[in-house]
């Protein structure tokens, strides 16, 4: 029955991977203006925040957003089995995080601390498993270290337990976000477990797409930093896979028009100073590959004034032979 559910939500074949501090509200809004059978994932969820504060903006989500997992981070399986519960709500499945590299996250034995970990990881999972009606799935790597690749054992781990879909990021720990993701490594947990498996890590074009379920042999991907400037990409990837149908990247201007809607949205979101604030980072994504580009995004994250980076912006559509410009996968 919850294989038949996990079938259902994610039978696109294409998810949006968890980002921290990027895969917000308005992000996923975005993606689903493109993308109308995505599964898409928030942002890691603390369940030591969540335990503290439930009225938060992170676990806000639109109706069209559906499919949608909410990701859970933790290393209590009581604390994280009550978040899951009152997170049954607003979910279609829930996620464990399972392999966040960053420092303050793995010393407190969450992320990808827990594949040093796996009768804890087991325990977590038995326990949320145990307190929702809705499927369960873990976002995990090849290992903790290059010495350390137990991603095939802890999959069948996480498979006993209960789990229900499995996300793998084809990098170690130590590699971070660097190096090239292992692709080919997935296989091997696809012959030696059950459950629908999604190869994460580089996932960036149509064609990217394709090659890693070529090599992984899995069910689908999750595309993270490949949807940064263009939360179209996962829609491209869904028509390449499923029908063979390739849509060109959008050229300038259309990133441009998108980052004005993504400006628009952060701030009906946070506020006009937070939204303007929040949105900087996104600059490197939407305007790039154009003579004078590092220039202009030096004089916009100086601007607070959202009618004021509109004109900017608008000066790039009018100034620049956008037609050139469009660049290719
Ligand atoms: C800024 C940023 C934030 C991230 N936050 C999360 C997170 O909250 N949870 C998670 O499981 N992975 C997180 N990741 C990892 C991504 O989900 C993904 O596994 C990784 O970026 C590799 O995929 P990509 O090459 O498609 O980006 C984050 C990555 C980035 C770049």
């Amino acid at each position: 029955m919850t294989n038949l559910r996990v079938r259902e939500l994610i039978k696109s074949r294409v998810s949006l991977a968890p980002m921290a501090g990027i895969t917000d509200y308005v992000l996923r809004s975005l993606v689903r203006e493109y993308s109308k059978t995505c599964l898409i994932t928030t942002e890691m969820i603390s369940s030591e925040a969540l335990t503290q504060v439930k009225d938060t903006n992170i676990v806000e989500r639109a109706d069209n957003h559906s499919p949608i997992s909410y990701q859970l981070s933790g290393h209590k399986p009581d604390m994280i089995a009550s978040c899951a519960k009152y997170l049954e709500k607003y979910a279609d499945m829930i996620d464990i995080n399972m392999g966040c590299p960053v420092n303050k996250v793995v010393k407190g034995t969450d992320g990808c601390a827990l594949m040093r970990n796996p009768v804890l990881a087991q325990r977590i999972v038995r326990t949320v498993k145990h307190n929702i009606n809705i499927p369960l799935s873990v976002k995990f790597r090849l290992g903790y270290t290059y010495d350390e690749l137990n991603y095939v054992e802890y999959g069948q781990k996480m498979q006993e337990a209960g789990v229900d879909f499995i996300t793998i990021h084809a990098r170690t720990r130590s590699q971070m976000y660097g190096g090239k993701a292992d692709w080919k490594k997935i296989a091997e947990l696809k012959r030696n477990v059950d459950i629908p498996v999604f190869a994460n890590g580089d996932v960036v074009s149509p064609m990217a797409a394709a090659e890693c379920l070529e090599q992984s042999n899995a069910d689908g991907v999750a595309v993270g930093r490949g949807a940064l400037g263009e939360p179209s990409l996962l829609h491209r990837i869904e028509e390449y896979i499923n029908k063979g149908n390739y849509i060109l990247p959008p050229t300038l201007e259309e990133k441009i028009e998108t980052l004005k809607r993504h400006l628009r949205k952060e701030v009906e979101f946070r506020g006009e100073d937070a939204g303007v604030k929040f949105c900087r980072k996104f600059y490197p994504y939407y305007v790039n590959n154009f003579t004078g580009a590092s220039k202009l995004r030096g004089e916009l994250v100086l601007i607070n004034d959202l009618n004021k980076i509109f004109e900017k912006l608008d000066k790039i559509l009018k100034h620049e032979d956008i037609n050139s410009l469009q660049y290719g996968d």
